[in-house]
């Protein structure tokens, strides 16, 4: 990610209390955008928060000739793809940034156009982030994957094909590939081992209100039967449980309360038990939750991360920042991405006390179990933390900086704030109705 290092400073130790709203979720919502493209009539989604990575997919949506109208405020997106039409590699890359979303563009545009190009692909730097999974499900389908200079270029010569597929891992992305894929496909496809994240969920209600036919059973196998054509949709996003729960954590962080209006339980569900073993306070209402700090001190715990159902990797790094103030030695090992806990080197420089190790410490044998990455973390708290200068090393990553910032002791400064509004809408004036105290340089 290159965005400009821009500074923001905050001086910690207020704490954090007032109410924030949550809209529609990041990773939901530039999915159903893409699902549009499908769609032989215009689509409307609601909920649509204002985060760049909204902004980025509807540019690449512009580049490939869809008609957008968006109302900003209100969080409605209204796209019309009657013409879609080819669109430079040159384009496509400079619109997509460091976004990993035009991958997913494989499987619409080679159906509306029989082909499709994607330009090298970005993305956090929490792993390698690979797209095997995703070129491999496009061949499944009967694409052909010509790697070239500038990119990679993908056709269909005989149509797209419905399959059997088996994920050796059930990938997120992986997984809306054969999605978005399999809806216009001739015949039947059957994906196992599919991940069944709630974004998934929705993107496959998205789909259903298109016209395709998908079932989901419980042993993570997706059924698609194929149509051949689909129409637009109107929506309403799920929530986003991953900001909702970076607002959770900092409320726990700063001795804070903070109702957060949107947030839901069910997709919830994990985060809030973890949550509440760890000390954390709780009202779950129907408009939102109130998260608070009880006044006892917080408990260690061990926690692994998982795919859904289990404890999402996107709120382990908020929830470590909250593991510092934990009396005793808290144990996270995070099973999805090999290099998510390098952000723990700033909190120690901001006087946490974490150590990383290779081992699966904490639970079962991961992937990452005999390889080189540090991938378990032991946390000893509770301990105070101070102001530092640090930079932001990916968006979650990132906003975990901001939590251990506004509840240290001192100002902090934070290089590449920039890259937080890609994933959390309006975090600053958020954080001003949470009373919080920053300036950006
Ligand atoms: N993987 C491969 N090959 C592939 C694709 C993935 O080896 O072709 C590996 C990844 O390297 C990783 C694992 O499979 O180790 C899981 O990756 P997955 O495909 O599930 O992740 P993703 O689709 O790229 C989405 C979210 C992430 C979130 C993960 C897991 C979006 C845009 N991104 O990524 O969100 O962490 O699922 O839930 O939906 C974020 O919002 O900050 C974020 C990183």
């Amino acid at each position: 990610m290159n965005d400009a290092l821009s500074t923001f400073s905050v001086r910690g130790g207020r704490p954090l209390k007032g109410e924030i709203t949550v809209r529609g979720a990041k990773n939901l919502v530039s999915k159903a955008m893409v699902a549009a493209l499908l769609g032989e009539g215009p689509s409307v989604l609601r909920s649509v928060p204002d985060i760049r990575d909204v902004q980025i997919v509807g540019e690449l949506l512009k580049v490939h000739g869809v008609k957008i109208e968006r109302d900003v405020v209100g969080g409605v997106i209204r796209m019309d793809p009657s013409n879609v039409e080819k669109a430079h590699v040159v384009d496509i890359d400079a619109h997509a940034g460091s976004s990993r979303i035009p991958i997913l563009f494989c499987g619409p545009l080679l159906h509306r156009l029989g082909e499709a190009i994607i330009p090298d692909l970005g993305g956090c730097r929490i792993g390698d982030r690979p797209i095997n999974y995703h070129l491999d499900v496009l061949r499944n389908f009967g694409a052909v994957v010509d790697k070239r200079e500038l990119g990679i270029y993908i056709t269909a010569p005989n149509g797209l094909k419905g399959t059997k597929i088996h994920l050796e891992y059930p990938s997120v992305g992986a997984t809306e590939q054969v999605l978005l894929t399999a809806v216009r496909a001739e015949g039947v496809t059957e994906l196992t081992n599919a991940a069944v994240e709630p974004e998934i969920e929705d993107l496959i209600a998205v789909l259903q209100k298109m016209g395709a036919i998908i079932s989901l059973q419980t042993d993570r196998t997706i059924t698609i039967e194929g149509v051949e054509r689909l129409g637009g949709y109107e929506h309403v996003a799920l929530p986003d449980r991953i900001e909702a729960a970076s607002w959770a954590c900092a409320a726990l962080v700063t001795q804070g309360d903070v109702f957060v209006r949107g947030a839901s339980q069910k997709e919830m569900a994990t985060f809030l038990n973890i949550f509440r073993k760890v000390g954390g306070g709780m009202d779950i209402t129907e408009a939102g939750i109130r998260f608070f700090h009880p006044g006892t001190p917080l408990k260690a715990i061990a926690v692994e991360t998982d795919v859904h159902p289990g404890f999402m990797t996107d709120w382990q790094q908020p929830l470590v920042v909250a593991l510092t103030q934990a009396e005793g030695i808290s144990i996270v090992h995070e099973t999805v991405y090999e290099n998510r806990l390098g952000f723990t080197e700033a909190l120690n420089d901001m006087g946490a006390r974490i150590q990383v190790y290779r081992e699966c410490l904490g639970g079962s044998r991961c992937r990452f179990g005999r390889r080189n990455f540090n991938h378990s973390a032991v946390i000893s708290g509770p301990k105070d933390l101070h102001g530092a200068e640090i930079t932001v090393p990916d968006l979650r990553g990132g906003f975990s900086y901001l939590i251990a910032a506004l509840g240290a002791e001192g100002v902090s400064k934070i290089h590449g704030i920039d890259l937080i509004d890609r994933g959390y809408e309006s975090f600053r004036e958020k954080l001003t109705a949470l009373g919080a105290e920053f300036w950006e340089d």
